[in-house]
């Protein structure tokens, strides 16, 4: 299956006004035609970024509600109204820090998709998971409490793998560790859809750089990435894109 590969970028509460100028720029005078370049700026930044030929528009979160009273929340169809396409939804930083369970994950994915934006679902082993040999259970898991009741979401997804123990440490997967994950991620999803499961795209996040892009891009479950702090220098992000197979 041709997969075309997707770069985004997830500035987390980084970035600025400036930044968004400065990859606007810097994207336009490259042209990335087999690539999907997507930027996942703070919600403040998205108006500026919205309707560029030359990226997709995704945002970090949005709210497990449809609308409402819920002071401070982004509903999926505000996003959708907002030039928005992709969300992420279950984040490692969403999970943990802020508390988000494996059914509020559901519900977020459930709003995204209601309202036409495509959930970029994050999953990943923590350290301590990984040492006890875990890291197949934790997936399963995750995966299962969104795709075993809805199976048709997989065509409608795409999937980020993110080791926590990678996110933010520089210290990257290996390009090994990080194909055994994606092919074992992207078995599990056949058992709910084999077709489906075969065109998702499965990103690798954790430590992504313009050094070692390509080695992880190259791998054959390995669709593209979803880049943190790398991402806020527009000209190694776009080495990251280039990298892209
Ligand atoms: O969403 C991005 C990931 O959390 C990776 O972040 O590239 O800073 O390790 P990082």
């Amino acid at each position: 299956t041709m997969r075309k590969p997707l770069v985004a970028a997830n500035w987390k509460m980084n970035g600025n006004a400036a930044l968004a100028q400065d990859m606007l720029q810097t994207l336009a005078g490259h042209a990335l035609p087999e690539l999907d370049v997507l930027i996942c700026p703070p919600a403040t930044l998205l108006q500026p970024l919205a309707h560029s030929a030359h990226c997709l528009l995704g945002a970090q979160n949005l709210s497990q509600f449809s609308d409402g009273a819920y002071t401070g929340e982004l509903s999926a169809a505000l996003l959708s109204e907002a030039g928005v396409r992709y969300v992420l939804v279950g984040h490692s930083e969403r999970r943990t820090l802020f508390g988000e369970s494996d059914a509020v994950v559901l519900a977020k994915m459930e709003q995204a998709i209601a309202h036409g934006l495509i959930p970029v679902f994050c999953l990943g082993e923590n350290l301590q998971q990984r040492q006890q040999e875990k890291t197949s259970e934790v997936l399963a898991k995750q995966l299962a409490a969104v795709y075993a009741s809805h199976p048709e979401f997989i065509g409608k997804s795409v999937v980020a793998y993110e080791p926590v123990w990678a996110i933010g440490t520089g210290e990257a997967a290996s390009p090994e560790q990080a194909q055994q994950a994606h092919a074992f991620i992207r078995q599990q999803l056949a058992n709910y859809d084999a077709e489906a499961a075969d065109s998702v795209r499965i990103l690798y996040g954790g430590s992504v750089k313009a050094a070692n892009a390509e080695e992880l891009f190259r791998q054959a479950d390995i669709d593209g990435g979803l880049v943190g702090g790398a991402s806020l220098n527009a000209d190694e992000f776009l080495k990251i894109c280039q990298s892209a197979k």
